[in-house]
């Protein structure tokens, strides 16, 4: 085993806030695998930093009406901040704007241009004439020529990750203004990803055990064949091109971004007054490279930064690359982009981190794409979090505050049924570490809960609460169990709760969790125990609707997909109103009579804030004619009239040219 590991998450773009499906797709995973390994006392740094160039970046800042400087100085607070929230602990955070990264990524570029792996060619790039501009990657969209997705960007589709050149996609258009683009020349500067292809392919082959997504991917365009990518862009933000005749172009942000991964280690070592540590990593073949990414990304870390590893020749290759699926939000992606999303700052406003910690931990999305859910959410914080392992660790202390004055019972002679669980506690550490180690924190953390259910049984099995006086020794030994397993426990849950397991410690009155001491009881006899905490507070249902409001759940559900059946089942029809009155004491209520086509119906409906009686009258509007009578205020309504809102504001739905009352509306 090499004898250093340094783990990167992938950077994110400091173009909005980190929502919840990229902190289960990189930011926890790497967390958990890094405080594992620092437990473990391996020598090992966790490096990530924001994305601060691209155009990813410049669209958001033109669309916000801000400098992209501006931008991503918000965002990268933003986003340091919420990931120190979450608890997710890096040993350096930089971003890719800074002066040391732009050099970095130069002279980088100039090593490899040099020996010649950078190549110029002319090509006829899109313009838009209306924009009066070149338009980089991100600035086209279209149809995507292989999976049909008609949101696809110029660079990638995200519907299938394929990794794209603008001239693929079908029916492309201006992102900003919508316009078809034309093609004009230009010239641009090319990395020579078809030299680099036979390396490429035999360093994969060593990969055998890595995840399928991973391969997959990569075998995918191996057999397609490398071809030359675009490494350079016309846009005014970002890393310069370092060669004269390149000026006013930038460097593509996925040839700089990963080689923020080494800006951001060489930031780190000489903050802390060691300049030349970062080449123990970087310039190591004994340190393991891990890149934890979302598979959005695998393309660039399994394929791009490797060639360009490989043609600048310094540096380590990965040794890693655990890439999840997507979590996504009931079926959709999560987009930053698209403001989809359930923002981290946001919910860590009311919920505790380590709630949402095990919530995502237990659902990773390691080897498919899972849904996020906030019922489910409850429903594994109220019983599994604190049901389970909350009520252990609280029924043990408790019961030694109560029973022993808060000293821990001495254990001698233990039986076969205590050994057995001590001998469990071990094997669950064992356990723990083969899963973590090869990247199924998902499992590691259900071996976890697993111990605690196996401990409560115990617990229940020889119940101490009688023997405290029926068979004080046998007492003593089972709530002197109990507490090493919680003690257990707390250094186990280290990795995914760090927050539960610090509170367990002040209960325990212990200052530091020790991995390799697990299964060798420390909590002496007699020792003190601190004041009880509750370790987990139930999350009641008014704080899941206050998140789904904010995410706009109950809009999702009426957009549910429904069949043609069902649609056809609502019947509409145009009415003209006839007459139309305030209903007294209701501010928001109109009462109308209505003829839908010989006959007349009575409606109330909430429009009186927004339409006076006598603009109504003589109005054409659609009304849902076969719903069964409510009554509203104690007064029939006998239909419901289609209206649009947005916000504070409602309009009627009318008909655009005339047509008689009682036309059908299908
Ligand atoms: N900013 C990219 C994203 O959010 C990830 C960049 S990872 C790096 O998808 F390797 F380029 F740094
Ligand atoms: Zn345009």
């Amino acid at each position: 085993m090499k004898n250093k590991i340094l783990i990167t998450s992938a950077l994110p773009y400091a173009n909005g806030p980190i929502h919840l499906g990229q902190i289960a797709g990189a930011y926890l995973p790497g967390d958990i695998y890094y405080r594992y390994q620092k437990l473990k006392k391996r020598d090992v740094i966790h490096i990530c930093g924001t994305d601060e160039n691209g155009v990813p970046i410049t669209i958001e800042a033109e669309g916000a009406g801000k400098s992209p400087q501006v931008l991503v100085d918000y965002y990268y607070d933003n986003i340091k901040d919420s990931f120190e929230r979450m608890g997710i602990v890096h040993d350096n955070f930089s971003r890719t704007s800074i002066q040391l990264h732009h050099k970095q990524a130069q002279d980088f570029f100039i090593k490899v241009y040099d020996k010649n792996y950078i190549v110029t060619k002319n090509i006829k790039q899109y313009y838009c004439p209306h924009c009066r501009r070149f338009l980089a990657d991100r600035y086209i969209e279209g149809t995507c020529p292989y999976c049909g997705c008609d949101e696809a960007r110029g660079d990638q589709c995200e519907s299938c990750g394929r990794w794209l050149d603008p001239e693929n996609l079908i029916s492309p258009r201006c992102k900003v203004c919508g316009d078809t683009p034309v093609l004009r020349e230009t010239k641009h500067w090319y990395f020579r990803l078809d030299l680099l292809q036979p390396e490429l392919e035999k360093w994969i082959e060593t990969k055998k055990h890595w995840k399928n997504n991973v391969k997959k991917f990569c075998r995918g365009w191996f057999n397609e064949g490398l071809k030359p990518r675009a490494i350079t862009r016309d846009l005014s933000w970002g890393v310069p091109v370092p060669l004269k005749e390149a000026k006013d172009k930038v460097l593509y942000v996925w040839f700089d971004a990963p080689i923020g991964y080494i800006s951001s280690t060489i930031e780190w070592a000489s903050k802390i007054g060691e300049p030349d540590l970062w080449k123990d990593y970087w310039l190591n073949p004994e340190t393991r490279l891990i890149h934890f990414i979302g598979k959005d990304n695998i393309v660039f870390h399994a394929m791009v930064w490797p060639a360009m590893l490989i043609a600048h020749g310094d540096y380590i290759l990965p040794s890693e690359i655990p890439a999840n699926e997507f979590l996504n939000l009931k079926g959709a992606k999560f987009s930053t982009s698209r403001r989809r999303a359930i923002w981290l700052h946001e919910v860590l406003d009311t919920i505790e981190p380590d709630l949402l910690r095990y919530a995502l931990s237990v659902n990773l999305p390691e080897n498919k794409d899972t849904d996020f859910d906030w019922d489910d959410f409850q429903n594994k914080v109220n019983n599994e979090l604190a049901n389970i392992l909350g009520n252990f660790v609280n029924r043990t202390i408790s019961f030694i505050s109560r029973s022993y004055s808060s000293k821990v019972p001495g254990a001698h002679d233990l039986k076969d049924e205590d050994k057995y669980m001590l001998e469990f506690l071990l094997k669950t550490k064992n356990n723990m570490e083969e899963k973590i180690e090869g990247f199924e924190l998902k499992k590691g953390i259900k071996a976890l809960m697993e111990l605690a259910k196996k401990a409560n049984r115990y617990f229940d099995k020889t119940k101490p609460w009688e023997n405290i006086k029926k068979n004080k020794d046998k007492c003593s030994r089972t709530i002197n169990t109990c507490i090493q397993i919680v003690d257990g426990l707390a250094t186990l849950m280290e990795p995914y709760l760090p927050f539960t397991s610090r509170k367990i410690l002040k209960m325990l009155d212990i200052n530091k969790n020790e991995w390799d001491s697990i299964g060798r009881p420390r909590i002496p006899e007699n020792k003190e125990m601190g004041k009880i905490e509750i370790l987990f507070k139930k999350v009641e249902n008014e704080t899941i609707k206050i998140e789904k409001e904010k995410l706009g759940i109950e809009e999702l559900k009426m957009a549910d997909i429904i069949s043609i059946e069902d649609f056809s089942k609502v019947e509409m029809k145009v009415a003209t109103i006839e007459s139309a009155e305030k209903v007294e004491n209701a501010q928001k209520l109109t009462k109308m009579i209505v003829d839908i086509g010989g006959e007349k119906r009575q409606i109330i409906a909430g429009i009186a804030e927004f339409y006076e009686p006598e603009e109504l009258v003589g109005k054409s509007i659609i009304v849902v004619t076969n719903l069964t009578p409510a009554k509203i205020r104690g007064i029939e309504s006998n239909g419901m009239l289609l209206a649009a809102t947005k916000g504070n504001d409602l309009v009627l739905l009318t008909i655009d040219k005339e047509i008689d009352p009682g036309a059908k509306v299908s």
